[in-house]
């Protein structure tokens, strides 16, 4: 077949012959090798490109879509072909009830962290009044899914990078939750003195050596390893808010916070040496440990 090179992605001289049942076939060949689930990104990536829903390509399979939609959806395949992740290449992902705007100055919310979000309700009943503080609030996906669930709740959601409060400033005003307030602060630094009934973080937790890292390689480096890890643990962040957590946290307040799935026994012994109590470790839903909760006496 003809083709023309096109910043750097080839695109079929007969591109407007193609059915979508062609396209999501030849996509569907080429994600193969790379992704465990070849035919749902290329309905995903497709069905996107045509501001369409997934069960609009099923319907209408035989429609041969325009040309500059097919090559917007070539690009958005070549890209995904460099494993970068879907969430950036349509901008957004669904987290608890939510769609979150994503851009690669956000890590993408992983439903492990529902985990978190679970572990936090059941400890903050519904139509109390609570003062909780989100640290590392990346896209805001922790706070805002709270928020949605808690309305007399009020949130403090932090993060260091500048770029990632405005994605989740943007998707607080999206999502019409307006409880959730947004403050760069490295940890506590930059935090008021007030005290939290909640404190809740998924702080970066990869060892900068550790292999899977890799794989990870369109995320923020900041949102996955702690600066100035030490070699060996990718414990740093976590260190410091567990250790700093008693100052922050009312009589009776609770600490929770995601951790990578070898950490959690040296995570519960933090807590425990910070003085907290009523320390349990969770698991997600591979049965790896993945969060602490812990308790100011
Ligand atoms: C693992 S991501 C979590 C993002 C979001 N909470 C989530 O669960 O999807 C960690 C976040 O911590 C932020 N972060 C890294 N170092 C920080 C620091 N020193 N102070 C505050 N936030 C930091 C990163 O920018 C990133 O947004």
């Amino acid at each position: 077949m003809n083709s023309k090179r096109h910043e750097n992605i080839v695109i079929p001289a007969t591109i407007q012959g193609y059915t979508i049942h062609d396209l999501l076939l030849q996509a569907e060949t080429r994600l193969q090798p790379l992704s465990q689930t070849p035919r749902l990104d290329a309905e995903i990536l497709l069905a996107h490109c045509l501001n369409q829903s997934r069960s609009y390509l099923h319907a209408w399979s035989d429609l041969c879509p325009d040309s500059h939609h097919v090559e917007q959806f070539h690009r958005l395949l070549q890209r995904r072909i460099q494993e970068e992740p879907i969430a950036y290449l349509i901008g957004y992902q669904n987290f608890w009830s939510l769609q979150l705007r994503v851009t690669p100055d956000t890590l993408i919310p992983r439903p492990e962290t529902e985990l978190l979000v679970e572990q936090a309700l059941e400890r903050l009943p519904a139509e109390q009044p609570a003062e909780i503080l989100d640290m590392g609030t990346g896209s805001g996906a922790i706070a805002l899914a709270i928020a949605s669930e808690r309305p007399h709740a009020r949130l403090l959601a932090t993060d260091n990078c500048q770029k990632a409060l405005e994605v989740a400033t943007y998707n607080a005003a999206r999502l019409g939750i307006n409880q959730v307030r947004f403050l760069q602060s490295h940890w506590y630094q930059q935090l008021p003195a007030q005290p939290f009934d909640m404190i809740v973080s998924n702080p970066p937790y990869i060892d900068q050596d550790d292999d899977h890292l890799h794989a990870l390689r369109h995320e923020p480096l900041a949102a996955l390893c702690p600066v100035g890890n030490r070699p060996d643990d990718g414990l740093s962040a976590l260190d410091e808010i567990i250790h700093h957590a008693p100052d922050r946290l009312k009589s009776g307040g609770w600490l929770i916070l995601e951790h990578g799935f070898a950490q959690q026994e040296a995570v519960m012994d933090r807590c425990r040496e910070a003085g907290l109590v009523e320390i349990s470790g969770h698991t997600d839903l591979a049965q790896l440990p993945r969060i602490v909760c812990a308790r100011k006496s």
